[in-house]
């Protein structure tokens, strides 16, 4: 089952080829718009644009750096929702177009059921698994029963953890996309300087963080930071208080489920202090711990791929032709 992939949901501009019965990535290209750095965010016009401009020849690299011709493809692939409008309607006509021409058949994709099976692509792990999402748009628990079987736990009941490291950059100055730049201002600093409050610190599985935030600006305002070491210690006692209280929420799920394996997916999965973190409470529960490899962490192709792959080789139908994109889309409500 080769797999040509397409995502095109938000600012990544990604195409890659996948063996999905060997678990092989035969390519992955991905483009980050830089178009967005100026205005601090993705600015929702420009990234169709940008989309429209730059997919066919990021398809095009991504098949010959697969070694792959279009006819050997057996699926072609594209993320359908949730995300921009725009952006996906460029990239599912683009690929149910591929499709027709080259008479192949075509799957729609669940961005997140990319994200929910990255770790099973490049790690192996076993399915049951219980995945913490942490990515620009979501925070959520899913408990991935096999494939295409997905529970949610638990979620945000305000902001997702990506725009929450977004916004602590933008206080800062930093440029965008902020988590990895809070992530490398944070190592010089130090983690225990500011006590943030950690919101909805309590037994259930849900989270927010739009407390967190308000909490940061507030220290940030009262106190301007004077230099560096003061930039750095707000990076480091947020992304500790983050840390922490996804620690204790993990701690919380794998003692409620009883689930032997975690995974942790999506943007926010490539912070190596939130890995360390989580990896260390998996120790603690004897729970095996995975974490995709970071070029899959943010969104890439070649989960999308991998997901339609999945489905089709595990007699869960994958949306065709004629199903529409769905910008707001839950992963449990699949087609
Ligand atoms: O999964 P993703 O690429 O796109 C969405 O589907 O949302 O996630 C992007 C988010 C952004 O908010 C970005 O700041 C965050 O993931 N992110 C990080 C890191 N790398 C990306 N957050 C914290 N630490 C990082 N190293
Ligand atoms: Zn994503």
């Amino acid at each position: 089952m080769i797999v040509l992939g397409i995502e095109t949901s938000c600012d990544e501009t990604a195409a890659a080829v996948v063996n999905c019965s060997t678990r092989q990535i035969l390519s992955n290209v991905i483009l980050t718009q830089a178009e967005h750095i100026d205005y601090g965010g993705v600015v929702p016009e420009i990234a169709s644009r940008a989309h429209y401009e730059a997919l066919a020849p990021i398809a095009q690299q991504a098949l010959s750096e697969s070694g792959k011709s279009l006819q050997e493809i057996d699926l072609i692939a594209a993320t359908t929702g949730p995300g921009l409008v725009g952006a996906l309607l460029v990239g599912s006509s683009y690929g149910k177009s591929l499709a027709l021409g080259a008479h192949k058949p075509f799957a729609a994709v669940h961005h997140l059921e990319g994200h929910a099976l990255s770790p099973h692509l490049t790690e192996g792990i076993d399915l049951p698994y219980l995945l913490l999402l942490v990515s620009g748009g979501h925070c959520q628990f899913v408990m991935v029963h096999g494939i295409g079987h997905y529970e949610e736990l638990g979620a945000t009941r305000d902001d997702a953890i990506g725009e929450c490291f977004d916004k602590v950059a933008k206080l800062l100055d930093l440029p965008y996309p902020g988590g990895p730049h809070v992530e490398k201002t944070a190592q010089t600093g130090d983690p225990n300087a500011i006590a943030f409050p950690r919101p909805l610190d309590d037994k259930s599985l849900d989270f927010s963080f739009a407390g967190l935030k308000t909490a940061v600006r507030n220290h940030v305002v009262k106190n301007p930071p004077q230099n560096e070491q003061d930039i750095a210690n707000v990076c480091a006692s947020f992304q500790h208080t983050v840390a922490t209280l996804l620690s204790r929420k993990v701690a919380n799920a794998l003692a409620q489920t009883g689930v032997k394996n975690f995974v942790i997916a999506g943007g926010v999965a490539a912070n190596q202090a939130i890995r360390h973190a989580l990896q260390q409470t998996c120790n603690q529960h004897g729970v095996t711990f995975a974490a995709p490899a970071l070029k899959l962490c943010t969104d890439n192709a070649a989960m999308i791929a991998y997901a339609a792959g999945m489905r089709a080789l595990n007699d869960q139908p994958n949306g065709d032709i004629t199903t529409a994109i769905r910008p707001r889309w839950p992963l449990q409500e699949q087609r």
